[in-house]
């Protein structure tokens, strides 16, 4: 038996029915906030990637040589393309530019729960606004779609400059590792690193930073950095807007293109892969021959939002099953129009055999039972069977409808 590729997933009608639905809710919610859906390509050029994703990301990519010798990759995530997409089709457009996209990525991972080589993301980008209220609106669109997904979540919201202050004159490579050592509060990692690259003397002020909860204290670890104002302004605008959220230094970001404002979201009840949401702002047109716009954005792990709700019981909607002996056959395709017209679910049987095996069938999967037999086609009536209670009679088919969309009302 063939299997499915290793990291990919099948979804069967009612989890689609469920990601449907939160996807609708998400998409409801940045649309409210002003972000029009986009959609870009599953594949680019690679160089987009390679240009400024990082090198984690460099790892994991899907990349391949096409048949005219391009090289390209499947996308490993989706903000590079839309600032691509931007440079393209978007300069002129007045700024800020507010825009969303629902869509899967790919990355070569190893597999667990919540991690997987294809998985979606919901994300918006705030292009060409660099302001406080800029930062503050995209981390607030994030806690908003979350929350309208039902998700319970701790929001965590950081600044990339002190860090980077605390790490300024060491070499980019070294930075970069250090940075990763404090994202995953790994202090042992990072102490036995700062000894080898012989800046042991860094360890305490790093360790520090995590802790720091207020610009005060920022200031007292790092000194009077200009980017401070611009954190409390933020700051400022989120705790007048009354969001819940914890301020959070030790925040680094998986990918390379950060520069200023960071945050990330965790669901409380999913293992190590926890994280749900990341963003921040960030620098990426100049990259692709655009000017340099200032960013910023963030992008959901639908997934692990769906693994952290688990399975929801949606309103079922009622299905009819349309049953009909051989000579009621035209008379059954046309009373289930009607109820399609009518907006109900009506599916025939389409399987040669007797009503009483149609019957047996209609059981398992429907909540009504039409019967269309020799009477009823002379008639013009229908026998109208409820399959949970056993009740049932003979009435016009607009009497059937009528019955059937009150059962789907209470
Ligand atoms: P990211 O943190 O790499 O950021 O991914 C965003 C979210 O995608 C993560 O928080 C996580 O929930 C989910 N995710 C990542 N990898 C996997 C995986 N293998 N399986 C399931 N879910 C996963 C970005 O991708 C940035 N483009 C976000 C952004 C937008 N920054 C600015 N604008």
């Amino acid at each position: 038996m063939l299997q499915k590729p290793r990291g990919t997933r099948d979804f069967l009608p009612a989890e689609m029915e469920q990601r449907r639905a939160v996807e609708r809710t998400m998409r409801e919610t940045a649309a409210r906030w002003g972000y029009g859906e986009v959609c870009t390509p599953t594949f680019e050029e690679i160089e987009l990637f390679t240009l400024r994703s990082g090198e984690g990301i460099i790892q994991e990519m899907y990349a391949f040589e096409d048949k005219g010798g391009r090289m390209l990759s499947l996308r490993p995530e989706i903000t590079a393309s839309v600032l691509r997409m931007y440079v393209n089709e978007g300069r002129m457009l007045p700024k800020p530019v507010r825009w969303c996209y629902y869509a899967d990525c790919f990355r070569y991972e190893r597999p667990q729960k919540g991690r997987y080589r294809q998985f979606w993301q919901f994300g918006v980008e705030l292009i060409g606004a660099d302001t406080a209220a800029a930062d503050a609106e995209v981390i607030m669109v994030a806690s908003d779609i979350l929350a309208g997904s039902g998700v319970t979540f701790d929001l965590h919201v950081g600044h990339l400059a002190p860090m980077k202050h605390l790490l300024s004159g060491l070499e980019n490579g070294i930075q970069r590792r250090m940075m990763a050592y404090l994202d995953k509060r790994d202090f042992e990692g990072l102490r036995v690193f700062c000894e080898t690259a012989g800046a042991a003397g860094r360890y305490d002020a790093l360790v520090a930073l995590p802790e720091c909860r207020t610009v005060e204290e920022l200031r007292d670890l790092c000194g009077n950095l200009p980017e401070l104002s611009r954190i409390e302004d933020v700051v400022g605008i989120l705790d007048a807007e009354g969001l819940t959220y914890t301020p959070d230094f030790g925040i680094a970001r998986g990918l390379d293109y950060y520069t200023g404002m960071v945050f990330e979201a965790f669901a409380e009840n999913l293992g190590a892969e926890n994280q749900i949401c990341g963003g921040g702002a960030y620098r990426l047109a100049y990259l692709f021959g655009g000017e340099d716009v200032p960013s910023c954005g963030f992008a959901i792990g639908f997934d692990r939002v769906l693994v952290s709700l688990g399975e929801v019981a949606g309103s079922r909607p009622v299905v009819t099953s349309v049953l009909y002996t051989p000579a009621a056959r035209q008379q059954a395709f046309a009373v289930a129009r009607q109820f399609r017209a009518a907006d109900l679910r009506a599916e025939m049987n389409l399987i040669d055999r007797g009503i009483g095996a149609q019957m047996k069938h209609a059981a398992k999967t429907a909540d009504f039972a039409i019967v269309l037999g020799e009477r009823e086609c002379q008639t013009g009536t229908v026998t109208l069977r409820n399959l949970h209670s056993g009740e049932q009679r003979e009435c016009t088919v607009d009497d059937a409808i009528a019955g059937v969309k009150a059962f789907g009302s209470c």
